[in-house]
Order: structure tokens, then sequence, then C-alpha cells
């Protein structure tokens, strides 16, 4: 287990979720590693533009972790929330860019990580889902606010309470990522962007995102702190037990 920080040429940093064993799934001490990266990041101004990545190349990130969650109370379960959260507003307002290089599953809170980002380069493996809602409880690190802001409410309505898979082309139509590219070009196509970003001013390039966040952030903070708190409450419900349960004894869920 490990959130790997690799500054891999002047100005560029590679944030690398590494926990292949469970594919990227982030538990409570993985998303304090996550902010930590992000804070030692914030302080670092020889760090320009930051890649945020999955170890190996089956996923990005797979999620939360459903076996630490399946036993939460709903106290637990807005504490982890709320780290979710943490995590996804340090990348937002890092003043650094950063780019999602999405390297297979995105699911639940991956996909909300990736959403919380400057930018999304896909591999063509990629797949995106918002899978909460078949698990007993609503997205939980961002998705509510963040999605139909990127993409526009209809779409985002339909893939989080369908909870239905985005591929790569279907997500590059939708606007979801910037680009598809071959799984072996990921990492290069990455590391161009950030360059282009890198050679610009970094105090202009800073203004520009805060400016960027203006545009939409209003309402975003207040439906954060909704979301946090329908999270926590879904915790503890008969639903969220039988969801997280069927995911762990690898069965189909049912619901009452
Ligand atoms: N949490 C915990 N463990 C996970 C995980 C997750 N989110 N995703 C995968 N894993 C584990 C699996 O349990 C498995 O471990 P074991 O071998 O010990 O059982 C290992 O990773 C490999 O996974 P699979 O054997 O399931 O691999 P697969 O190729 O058959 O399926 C998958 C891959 C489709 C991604 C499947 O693992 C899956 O559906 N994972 C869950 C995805 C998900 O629902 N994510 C959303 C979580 S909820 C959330 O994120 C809430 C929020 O808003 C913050």
């Amino acid at each position: 287990m490990a959130i790997d920080l690799d500054r891999l040429e002047p100005g560029v940093a590679v944030v690398t979720v590494n926990r292949p064993e469970a594919l990227n799934a982030l538990n409570g001490d993985e998303l304090k590693l996550l902010i930590e990266r992000f804070g030692e990041i914030r302080r670092d101004e020889s760090i320009r533009v930051v890649i945020l990545t999955g170890d190996g190349d089956r996923a990005f990130v797979a999620g939360a972790d459903i076996k630490a969650m399946a036993t939460m109370s709903s106290e637990e379960g807005r504490e982890f929330g709320s780290l979710g959260h943490a995590a996804a507003n340090a990348i937002e307002s890092l003043p650094q860019p950063v780019i999602a290089a999405v390297n297979g599953f995105a699911l639940g809170g991956g996909s909300e990580l990736a959403l919380a980002c400057d930018l999304r380069i896909a591999a063509e493996n990629a797949v995106f889902a918002q899978p909460e809602v078949s698990l007993g409880i609503p997205p939980g690190w961002g998705a509510t606010q963040r999605l139909p802001r990127l993409i526009g409410p209809g779409l985002a309505a339909e893939i989080i309470l369908t909870g239905r898979r985005v591929k790569a082309d279907e997500a590059l139509r939708i606007g979801l990522v910037n680009s598809v590219v071959p799984a072996g070009e990921l990492k290069p196509k990455a590391l161009e962007t950030a360059r282009a970003i890198a050679a610009n001013s970094p105090m202009a390039v800073r203004a520009a995102k805060q400016l960027m966040r203006l545009a939409f952030n209003g309402n975003t903070s207040r439906g954060l702190e909704a979301e946090l708190e329908a999270f926590g409450l879904a915790f503890g419900t008969a639903d969220q037990r039988e969801g997280m349960a069927a995911f762990v004894e690898k069965r189909p869920a049912s619901f009452s």
C-alpha cells in the first residue's frame, strides 16, 4: 500500500495510487496519504503540473474500499466520506493543475478523484462508473456535484442513477475525458500535456485555474456539504449492509 510521489522531470510530478492487489481501491489510511502527498506538492513551488494515475494496467482507482466500508456506522461513513472530500478538494484546490491519467477502472471514488482533476486523459481500456447506488449508498466523494457540472445534468443523472459503465469512447464523446489513447501511449500523452502546461507562466496558469473554479464553485461547495450528509446517513441502513455484503460475498445484491 502506498501513494507514490515522483518528481519525473523539472516541473512535473506524478502521484501514483499503488495498491494493485485491490485494483487501487482506497481505504482511510491511503486517503490520508493521498492528502499528504498533495500537501507536499502544494508547498513545492518547483512543481508546476501533476499527473495522477494508478499502478498497473487494470485500474486507475476501483473506488472506495468496499470491504472497509461494509460494516461502518453512519458516523464512520460520514468521517470516511469527509476524508474522500478532503482528498478531492486537495486536488481541485491545488494551485498547480492536475491531469488524471486514467489507466483502467475509475469507479465510484476513483471516478470522483478523476473528476476533481483539471483534465482527464484516458487509456482505451478506461471504464468509468458511479456504482454507489448498487451498493446501497449515494456517491460520496463529489460525483453528485462535479459530474453534472462536467457533462450536464441529464447524462449525469443517467450515469449516477443506473450505475452503468461508461467506456473510454463514450467518455470522450460526452466530454468526460479530454482524449483517449492506446494504453501504451497514456503516460507519454499525459507527459506531453504536462510539458505544454509547464512551459507556460506558472503564475498565469495558477491564476487561470483558480479563476475557472470560480465559474462553478459557489454552488458546488454547498452541494458537497449536502452530499456528505446523505453519504453518512446511508451507512448502517439495511440497503448499505446488503449492498456491500453482496460485493464482499461476490453475489448480486437484493434490495427490499
Ligand atoms: N473495494 C475493495 N476491494 C476491491 C474493490 C473495492 N472498491 N475493487 C476491487 N477490489 C478487490 C476485489 O475484492 C478483489 O480482491 P480479492 O481477490 O481479495 O477478492 C481484487 O480487488 C480484484 O478484484 P476482482 O476479483 O473483483 O476483479 P475483477 O476483474 O473480477 O473485477 C471490478 C474488477 C469490476 C473493478 C470489480 O472488482 C468491482 O466491481 N469492484 C468494485 C467497484 C466499485 O463498486 N467501486 C465503487 C465503490 S463505492 C465508492 O467508491 C463510494 C464513494 O462514492 C466514495
